[in-house]
């Protein structure tokens, strides 16, 4: 089968759907792979390099699309690409076929089968590999910070000079999704203090790992709608929410925002007065500018300057990084490919029994097959009980929630006379190595309590690689008695297991560390 990958038309858009590195691996799948000329210029992948990886390229849109089997596209196709593609033909790109049902007849009258690779489900964890929404959020959210940084005045790290100390900038990040997330840790990079908030309570994590704070607001109520995404919050919380956007907008230089909730408009989230209370020479980032922004002053597409704050509401961030977006958009699409022949013979197989694959296939010859079944997914864990939710500060300790000053007295007290009676009672050899044991567990409490959360994991791994101690007892084992030493040598089977707990403990200890210093050498810049 030939797939083929034109330019694409829309205004601006500078992404292709397949880079000259990913051609090699489709034809080695068995497909002969065809490129409109061109098609990768505005990316940075010259005809050439596309050659030289196998693909053929041809000279029209009209040749490319009815030569093609299968089409690779980012944007949805217009009305006059859909008339190119041959009848009964396969598309793969974004579609949005919510948004989109004049096109989801055009295509199906083509009789065609149509892959929309923004309906995949991605709760699914073998999704994650073909997941393009999350890719091209990634390099969105990046590329957010950067046009902020492009209109904003000043360093975002704090210098001390000759000429004057200059304050770090202060950013917020309001949704802290995907592309949140990459603009937390792209901004905490740049050496700004980053601030964020979500209506989703278990990103708070995820952000302070990244490098950012995590701003709650002083209302309780649970933000997720399911699947991951967010719901439309209460009046009450919008309103507590808004407060506290209108202290950040007063004290921060740069607002990102990038907060959206499936298939609703994107909530408003910065007024008009919030934008007029912050700095001169701030910039707000609306990453929601396309589903109708979540500023109200926001002009999707433009980069407009109200109150003196530049309101950036381009709507193409994945595509102003075209050469890193579209690598990771054909990776993805590669990866869909492989799923679809896994005979490696050059013939797709759209398999409906496979969950991915149904869930993304939004036409199968000509017929609507959007949307989708609802997933069977595992239950999700059972839900606290509301009383514990609801519990009111000051009463009780829910998880997370300070000990009030009168129980802590009480465990404290209970803790001192249970000491009391050991010391009274117990052995003094067992007194001196309780003393070791309590000063160990406090030690070790004290060390692990200052460790950020980023570095947990590379934590683990070296007290495990330490835990290999016990290589000290097989050691013992092995040795020879010590002349004058009266201890009977230990049976045959005692060191022969002492010989192979020493080579298990030796692979512990050292591949511990190696794993510890390839962790820790990724958080070094
Ligand atoms: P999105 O683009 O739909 O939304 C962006 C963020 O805005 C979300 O974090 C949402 O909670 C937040 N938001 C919505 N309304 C808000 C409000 N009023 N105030 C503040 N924040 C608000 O979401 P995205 O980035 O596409 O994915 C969201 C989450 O979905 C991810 O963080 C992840 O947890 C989950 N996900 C899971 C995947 C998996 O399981 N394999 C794959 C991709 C995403």
């Amino acid at each position: 089968m030939q797939i083929g990958v034109p330019l694409e038309t829309a205004a601006g858009e500078k992404r292709v759907a397949t880079v000259p590195d990913v051609v090699g691996k489709l034809v080695k799948l068995g497909f002969s792979v065809a490129v409109q000329r061109g098609a990768g210029e505005a990316a940075n992948f010259g005809d050439d390099a596309y050659r030289a990886a196998g693909a053929q390229v041809v000279d029209s849109a009209a040749e490319l699309w009815s030569g093609s089997d299968i089409v690779f596209k980012v944007r949805p196709p217009s009305a006059e690409e859909v008339g190119l593609l041959r009848e009964g033909g396969t598309l793969i790109g974004f579609v949005w076929p919510a948004q989109n049902p004049e096109l989801m007849q055009q295509l199906a009258a083509r009789r065609a089968t149509v892959l929309a690779i923004d309906s995949l489900p991605r709760q699914l964890s073998r999704a994650q590999k073909m997941d393009a929404l999350t890719s091209m959020a990634g390099v969105s959210g990046y590329r957010a910070v950067i046009e902020a940084a492009n209109a904003f005045g000043r360093f975002f790290n704090g210098q001390v000079t000759a000429a004057g100390k200059i304050p770090p900038a202060k950013v917020f990040i309001a949704g802290a999704g995907v592309a949140g997330l990459a603009a937390i840790g792209t901004a905490a990079g740049l050496g700004a203090i980053v601030r964020a908030n979500d209506t989703r309570a278990e990103v708070a994590d995820q952000v302070v790992s990244l490098g950012g704070e995590f701003v709650k607001v002083d209302y309780e109520e649970e933000g997720s709608g399911g699947g991951g995404y967010a719901k439309v919050m209460s009046e009450g919380f919008q309103q507590a929410q808004r407060a506290m956007y209108a202290q950040q907008a007063q004290e921060c230089d740069i607002i990102i925002t990038t907060a959206l909730i499936p298939g609703k408009p994107a909530p408003k989230l910065i007024t008009a007065e919030m934008v007029q209370s912050m700095k001169p020479g701030s910039v707000i980032v609306d990453m929601a500018a396309e589903q109708g922004g979540n500023c109200e002053l926001t002009e999707p597409g433009k980069a407009v300057v109200k109150h003196g704050v530049t309101i950036v509401g381009y709507t193409d961030l994945a595509s102003r990084l075209a050469k890193q977006s579209s690598t990771l958009y054909s990776n993805n699409l590669l990866r869909l490919t492989e799923e679809l022949c896994k005979t490696k013979d050059g013939v797709v197989n759209v398999n409906m029994e496979d969950d991915a694959i149904r869930g993304l296939t939004v036409i199968k010859d000509g017929s609507i097959t959007w949307p989708p079944p609802p997933l069977k997914l595992p239950a999700p864990p059972p839900a606290k009980p509301a009383a514990a939710v609801a519990a009111p500060k000051g009463h009780g300790h829910g998880a997370g929630e300070p000990m009030s000053a009168r129980s802590l007295a009480l465990v404290f007290g209970l803790g001192a006379l249970a000491l009391l009676v050991v010391g009274l009672f117990a052995p003094a050899s067992f007194l001196s190595h309780f003393t070791v044991f309590v000063l160990a567990c406090f030690i070790g409490y004290m060390v692990i309590w200052n460790v950020t959360p980023s570095l947990h994991t590379p934590l683990m791994s070296v007290t495990n690689a330490i835990s290999s101690i016990i290589a000290i007892g097989a050691l013992i084992q092995i040795a020879p008695p010590l002349a004058g030493d009266s201890a009977d040598r230990p049976s045959l089977l005692i060191l022969g297991m002492a010989v192979v707990a020493l080579a298990l403990t030796a692979i512990n200890m050292f591949g511990g560390f190696a794993v510890t210093r390839r962790m820790l050498a990724m958080f070094r810049k």
